[in-house]
């Protein structure tokens, strides 16, 4: 199947009451592990890509001719969308020219009227490919491939606005943060997010953060209109913890077991694991 904007799976989940996972990819291994557990579940998925991630693999176009080659080989049938993660009104339009189905303008760190100006415009852009896009408001605390974000609780008044530009998907800080949460963390803005929710119609919403947060937090911001949740740091992780069991248990020192496709292997189907279970979480399976 070809790639897909996240237009109708995204309005579909928000009419449901279910999430479809944004999940990040970093490399050929990522993208094969995350195709792997869409396909299984029966998921719709949405493949996320930073502009960090994007540049370590050299590329739109590389990322597109990785991704659309898979889809082919592994004879993907479930809808995927390829969606740049946080991108800046460059880098979005560079990817909707070079064939993404799917972009998010982060203008979070602008003035309201400036954010939703760009957003307008991309917005624009978009509709002549077919692409979906996601705008931001109140930033995403935390650090993300050179991101910074404050972490804002958003004002549903100025998502309100941003809903107009003719966004198909809005992120809205609500207390969220990229990476591990810290201790003492005082949890997602419920009420914030309730709303949000009130202000912008039938909107989509986005949690980004979505590494950590306690599975009831996820299912109530679910019921809240949460229909897409970002996850990477988590894969991360037990992509790391796999490779460093693979390695301390000296396996890399036996016959062929430094040999890259048998090294990679357990944090592949680590990070398999990991998506299954949060497109089971997350409500998605079976929705494809
Ligand atoms: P985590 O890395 O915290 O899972 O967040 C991912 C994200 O929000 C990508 O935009």
């Amino acid at each position: 199947m070809a790639l897909v904007s996240a237009r109708d799976m995204l309005q579909k989940a928000r009419r449901e009451g279910y999430a479809v996972g944004q999940f990040n990819i970093n490399n050929l291994e990522w993208c094969k592990a995350i195709l792997n557990a869409a396909e299984e579940q029966r998921s719709p998925l949405i493949l996320g890509v930073s502009e960090g991630a994007m540049k370590y693999m050299e590329g739109a176009k590389t990322v597109i001719g990785m991704v659309e080659g898979m889809l082919e080989h592994m004879g993907i049938t479930v809808p995927v969308a390829l969606h740049l993660d946080h991108g800046s009104y460059e880098a979005a339009l560079h990817v909707l020219e070079a064939g993404f189905t799917s972009v998010m303008y982060d203008g979070s760190h602008e003035p309201i009227e400036v954010n939703v100006a760009q957003t307008k415009k991309v917005v624009a852009i978009a509709r002549e490919t077919g692409a979906s896009v996601e705008g931001e408001v109140g930033s995403i605390g935390g650090e993300e491939d050179g991101v910074e974000g404050k972490g804002d609780i958003a004002d549903p008044e100025e998502c309100r606005r941003l809903a107009k530009t003719g966004i198909d998907m809005l992120a809205a800080g609500i207390g969220n943060i990229h990476g591990t949460y810290p201790k003492g963390w005082q949890g997602l803005d419920m009420a914030v997010l309730s709303e949000i929710g009130k202000t912008t119609d039938d909107m989509p919403l986005v949690l980004h953060g979505g590494t950590g947060i306690p599975d009831d937090m996820v299912k109530e911001a679910i019921g809240l209109g949460v229909s897409k949740i970002n996850v990477n740091t988590e894969c991360q992780i037990v992509f790391a913890k796999a490779t460093r069991a693979y390695i301390e248990a000296g396996k890399d020192l036996q016959g062929k077991g430094f040999d890259p496709r048998k090294l990679l292997h357990p944090g592949t189907w680590a990070i398999t694991d990991v998506v299954k279970e949060k497109m089971a979480l997350f409500g998605s399976v079976g929705k494809a």
